[in-house]
């Protein structure tokens, strides 16, 4: 699929008219223009920030900007310039295997004004999402949630799931590997570009993954106004004996009343492989008058555990966090590659009609899958949308879905879809969006 620029799509017209029945105006907002900032104040209450000062409000618009905004209006409120339903969304990228991408519709934003909540409004401004990225030709989109329960009646599901790490580093001994490169800081003006480049290199060999911006890297930098901790970021970059920078961990020292046992908060620690791992893990770990260190959107089993000797002084708390949503069965299943070759009829129920059909899934023993439309051989396995969702990239497996009744099919024909779908690297989505 060529690169498309999601700002000039038209609008929903089935959403439009649907919010125009309720008296709602649906609207695209233009970053550069008057209906900005009101749209920044809704999200932002939305989400129950502050109001956002002129400067907050000029660094968000300089990431809105390459962003497809869209607002909902009540022209009869007392501020009627300030939308009651906001969403983004932009044309963004999944690693579905290492070393291979995917286009994702990526949305974000999704605020609905404690006014006018339950309405039908949220529904009106996803259904839109997911009518645009399949007319755009988007095969999957994606979306984190603040709530486990809002999305899955739209057919998303959580396809990649991470930790949030808490190390004991009075139990921690380290064990790991010594890294023979070295360890410098570096000033938080140069972490942008350093953390672009290196989670650039990590984020294409993980299934789940998506690219960072520029905004998201200021913010974990401690760059973006009103950051209220911003002047206490640190960051330390890992370069290889050969002098590569293959890694980089930007953190807070968080203090305690016990000046010997701080916390050291994570704001991002990105590896491209094991040795940059093990230097940035052990230096967090080792440091001076630290007690606790926390890290969030860690692996699902987070490798430090290997590295202490009490693997109990690590405790990682599971949470789903991609969640993915198939609008194009032959596109998304053809865009990963394959543990095991496969041949299965599947019978996708989606009651919004995206993914709706019977389909032939035949994976050759390249690992590549071939997906049509199914008319006449018997169905193996019946699933939902949300559970082909949750199984593209192989975090889950089909046996487990079928234990809830997700997916249904005889035990041996879960377990061959299984042995295919078996991911080269376990997914996982390393930042918020
Ligand atoms: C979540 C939110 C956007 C929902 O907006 P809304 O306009 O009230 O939602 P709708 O009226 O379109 O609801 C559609 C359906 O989802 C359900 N729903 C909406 N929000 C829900 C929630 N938080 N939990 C469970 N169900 C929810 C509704 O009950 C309705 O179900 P139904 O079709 O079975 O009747 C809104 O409550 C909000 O802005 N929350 C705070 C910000 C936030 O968390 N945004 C999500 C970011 S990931």
């Amino acid at each position: 699929m060529a690169s498309i620029d999601t700002l000039t799509l038209p609008l929903d017209q089935t959403s439009a008219a649907d919010l125009a029945a309720s008296g709602l105006e649906y609207a695209r907002v233009d970053a550069d223009g008057e209906g900005f900032r009101p749209f920044q104040r809704a999200v932002a209450r939305g989400f129950l920030g502050a109001e956002s000062t002129d400067d907050e409000a000029e660094n968000a618009r300089t990431t809105l900007r390459t962003r497809r905004l869209t607002a909902v209006y009540d022209r009869q409120g007392v501020e009627p310039e300030v939308p009651v339903g906001t969403i983004d969304s932009w044309a963004s990228e999944l690693t579905t295997s290492p070393g291979r991408t995917t286009p994702l519709w990526s949305i974000s934003a999704v605020t609905v004004a404690a006014t006018h909540r339950r309405r039908g409004i949220a529904r009106a401004m996803i259904g839109g999402e997911l009518r645009t990225a399949a007319a755009a030709g988007f095969a999957i989109a994606g979306l984190t949630v603040t709530e486990a329960t809002i999305y899955g009646r739209w057919g998303f599901s959580p396809a990649a799931w991470a930790s949030d790490v808490e190390v004991d580093t009075g139990r921690a001994r380290w064990t790991g590997p010594t890294a023979p490169g070295r360890l410098d800081f570096v000033p938080r003006e140069a972490v942008v570009d350093r953390l672009r480049a290196v989670h650039e290199r990590v984020r294409v060999q993980r299934p789940g993954s998506v690219p960072g911006w520029d905004g998201r890297w200021r913010g974990v930098a401690g760059l973006t106004p009103g950051d209220k901790s911003g002047e206490k970021v640190r960051a330390v970059a890992y370069r290889t004996a050969e002098g590569d920078e293959t890694g980089i961990l930007v953190y807070v020292i968080d203090e305690r009343d016990d000046f010997s046992a701080h916390d050291l908060e994570v704001r991002a620690i990105f590896a491209v492989d094991g040795e940059a791992s093990a230097a940035l893990w052990r230096f967090a770990l080792e440091h001076d008058l630290v007690g606790r260190v926390k890290a969030w959107l860690q692996p699902s089993t987070p490798p430090v555990q290997w590295m202490v000797s009490d693997r109990r002084a690590v405790t990682a708390t599971l949470t789903d966090h991609h969640w993915l949503r198939i609008l194009d069965v032959p596109g998304a299943l053809g865009s990963r590659r394959y543990a095991a070759g496969l041949d299965v009829i599947l019978r996708v129920a989606d009651p919004l009609g995206f993914a709706e059909g019977t389909w032939s899934l035949r994976i050759g023993a390249d690992g590549e899958a071939q997906v049509s439309p199914s008319i006449d051989r018997p169905v193996d396995i019946d699933l939902t949308v949300g559970a082909l969702s949750s199984l593209l990239l192989g975090g889950v497996r089909s046996a487990e879905l079928a234990l809830s009744g997700l997916v249904r099919g005889e035990a041996r024909t879960l377990a061959s879809l299984d042995r295919a779908f078996v991911p080269e690297a376990t997914p996982l989505l390393d930042i918020w969006y």
